[in-house]
C-alpha cells in the first residue's frame, strides 16, 4: 500500500482548511513554499493539530549548518516529511539526517522534472546526461548520506527501486486517474501504476482539488494505492 499525499497547492490557508472539511479521509498533506510563505508556522501546527501527516515540501538546499537549523525547527512543528535537494551534497545531507533524528522522514529531490537533458546539463556543466541514470545515481548518494528515500517522477520509480533498498520511501508526484487530462505535467502514472512500480508516497494535488466532489475523489486514489 502507498500512502496518499494531498498537495494543498491553494492561495491561503483558509481555502486550504475548507477543503480539508470536504476530504476526511485525507491523512497526509503537502505544504509547499507558496502556502508556507504566506501562512508560516501557525498553518502548519494547525494541520498537525487536526491529526494529519504534514509533508513539508520546501526543497531546502544550502549550507550544512542552516539546513540542519531548517530540519530542528519543522522536527519541532511537527512535520512528518520533508525535502532537501540531493545536490546540497553529501555533508548537507548528513547534517540533515542528524537533525531529522528519526522524527522526520527526510527525502531528497533528484532532477527537477521542470528539466530536460539539455537545460540540466547546461545547469551543471555537463554535455550529454542521462537523465534516469542521473537521478538513481543521486538516489543512491542520498539515501546513503543517511536520508531516508527520495521524490522522482513516475518514470524513474523502477529506477531507483533498484538502487535503493526495500525500506527507502519513493515519494512520486504526477498521479492522475485514467480520465484526467495531464496539465502541465508530462511524466505521469496512475496511483495503481506508480504504488505497483516501487512507490510508497503518491502526491496528488489538481485530481482532487478541482475536483467537483473532492471526497470521492481522494477515496478513489486511496482505493488505487491499496492495490499492493
Ligand atoms: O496538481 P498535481 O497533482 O500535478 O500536483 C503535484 C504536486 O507535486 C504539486 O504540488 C507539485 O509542485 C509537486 N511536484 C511535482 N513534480 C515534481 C515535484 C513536485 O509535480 N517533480
Amino acid at each position: 500500500m502507498a500512502e496518499v499525499i494531498l498537495a494543498l497547492d491553494l492561495p491561503g490557508g483558509t481555502e486550504a482548511m475548507r477543503l480539508l472539511d470536504r476530504v476526511p479521509d485525507a491523512r497526509w498533506v503537502k505544504v509547499g513554499s507558496i502556502l508556507m510563505t504566506r501562512e508560516g508556522a501557525p498553518f502548519v501546527r494547525a494541520l498537525v493539530a487536526r491529526g494529519l501527516q504534514v509533508f513539508l515540501d520546501l526543497k531546502w538546499h544550502d549550507i550544512p549548518n542552516t539546513v540542519a537549523g531548517a530540519v530542528t525547527a519543522a522536527r519541532e512543528l511537527g512535520v512528518s516529511m520533508a525535502t532537501v535537494h540531493a545536490l546540497g551534497g553529501r555533508t548537507m545531507m548528513e547534517a540533515a539526517a542528524v537533525a531529522a533524528g528519526g522524527d522526520v522522514s527526510l527525502v531528497a529531490v533528484t532532477v527537477l522534472t521542470s528539466h530536460d537533458p539539455a537545460s540540466y546539463g547546461r545547469a551543471v556543466g555537463r554535455r550529454e546526461v542521462n537523465l534516469i541514470d542521473e537521478v538513481a545515481r543521486q538516489a543512491k548518494e542520498a539515501f546513503s548520506a543517511g536520508v531516508a528515500g527520495v521524490v522522482c517522477s513516475p518514470a524513474e520509480v523502477m529506477a531507483v527501486r533498484q538502487v535503493l533498498p526495500e525500506a527507502a520511501l519513493v515519494v512520486v508526484p504526477g498521479i492522475r486517474r485514467e480520465t484526467d487530462v495531464p496539465g502541465d505535467q508530462v511524466r505521469i502514472a496512475t496511483a495503481r501504476e506508480a504504488t505497483l512500480a516501487g512507490a510508497t508516497h503518491l502526491v496528488v494535488g489538481r485530481p482532487v482539488l478541482q475536483a467537483t466532489d473532492p471526497a470521492p475523489a481522494m477515496r478513489g486514489f486511496l482505493e488505487e494505492a491499496a492495490c499492493r
